[in-house]
């Protein structure tokens, strides 16, 4: 089928256009930054510069593309660096996420698209209360931080407009398998177990996440899935890990006070709070095999080798530099 993707230069596109393209679809693949054209054209599929926030090229765009399917990748957390100021950290992508889906989903009706997939979060959109591990079914947290309020009502945004217009929505875990924001911390000794590391984390390898949105193309919605590994898990049992498989220092351990002090509420909150989510029905309901069932192989993959052989295109987000504890006052 036809498929338009929208967002296809970043880093969950790249990784579907190519596994689309091998399971037959025709793709054509958007980009906002000019020189990602080649990006997309080097992978088989057609490139279309396009800003999701120009109502008028969008509708053109949908327009000539003709497809069966759209999916929207579309977000803005490349030079994503400040988590103390979350919302507006992700102001961008909160509108990609709300007018964005808006105006695509207008443009998908009115040419009579059949199939509409869209990019949603696991990891920090569920009640912070309760067990450790969320289904699809279970209750949204409706009392986020209040430096993540618009964050977390556009991710909500998203998730009730696209099923309410019969669209998929996939609510991925955190993603890896780019030498990304995340990695570049952990190699630094800047991303630290915060309090007891109870927050849960639930992890996808971008080639697993990808697998999924082609399967999902098969499916009637609407329908929400969480994409997520088969082992979410505590900060305190992953981050060792991923900083022994990078060959880093062992994280610092820094008390909440501290950290909230640097990085904000929402940090603390996401590290000691969070909840994971269950990939059983995404397994069930779309006959998905995950090729790393675990972020320990999937962390072993990807980065245990020569750190220069891992791809890298996206993000660069920085840590907060973290003082040593006694360092600082206690607040
Ligand atoms: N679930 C997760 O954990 C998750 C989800 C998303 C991102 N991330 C992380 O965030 C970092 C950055 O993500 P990324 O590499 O995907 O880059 P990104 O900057 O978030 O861009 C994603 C895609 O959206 C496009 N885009 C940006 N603004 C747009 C607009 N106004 N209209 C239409 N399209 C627009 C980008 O085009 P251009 O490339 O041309 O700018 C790109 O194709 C990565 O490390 C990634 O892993 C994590």
């Amino acid at each position: 089928m036809r498929v338009l993707v929208v967002g296809a230069s970043g880093a969950i596109g790249t990784r579907l256009v190519p596994q689309l393209i091998a399971r037959g679809h025709v793709v054509i693949g958007t980009h906002r930054s000019p020189d990602h054209a080649d990006r997309i054209r080097s992978q088989g599929a057609e490139p279309v510069q396009l800003d999701l926030l120009d109502q008028h090229a969008v509708r053109a765009a949908v327009d000539k593309a003709e497809p069966a399917a759209i999916i929207h990748q579309a977000t803005a957390l490349t030079d994503l660096r400040d988590f103390k100021h979350f919302d507006r950290s992700f102001a961008q992508t909160n509108r990609l996420r709300t007018e964005g889906t808006d105006t695509l989903l207008a443009a998908a009706r009115d040419a009579g698209v059949r199939r509409f997939i869209a990019q949603s979060f696991a990891s920090t959109l569920y009640e912070r209360q309760g067990g450790p591990v969320k289904t699809e079914d279970d209750p949204l947290d409706s009392h986020p931080v209040k430096a993540m309020r618009e964050t977390v009502a556009a991710m909500r945004y998203l998730d009730e407009t696209v099923t309410n217009a019969g669209g998929v929505v996939l609510r991925y875990g955190g993603f890896y398998g780019d030498e990304d924001g995340m990695v570049e911390a952990v190699r630094r000794r800047v991303f630290p177990i915060v309090g007891s590391g109870g927050g849960m984390s639930s992890f996808i390898h971008l080639d697993d996440a990808a697998a999924a949105t082609v399967l999902a193309l098969d499916l009637d919605g609407p329908a929400v899935f969480n994409v997520v590994d088969d082992e979410p898990a505590p900060v305190r049992e992953w981050l060792p890990v991923l900083a022994r498989t990078l060959g880093a220092k062992p994280p610092r351990r820094v008390p909440r006070w501290l950290a909230r002090l640097v990085a904000g509420e929402a940090a603390v909150v996401i590290a000691t709070e969070s909840r994971g989510a269950s990939n059983a029905k995404a397994k069930r309901e779309l006959g998905w095999e995950l090729r790393y069932p675990s972020w320990r192989e999937g962390f072993a993959a990807a980065y245990s080798g020569d750190p220069l052989m891992v791809p890298r295109h996206g993000g660069t987000q920085d840590a907060p530099p973290w003082p040593e504890p006694s360092s600082l006052p206690r607040s």
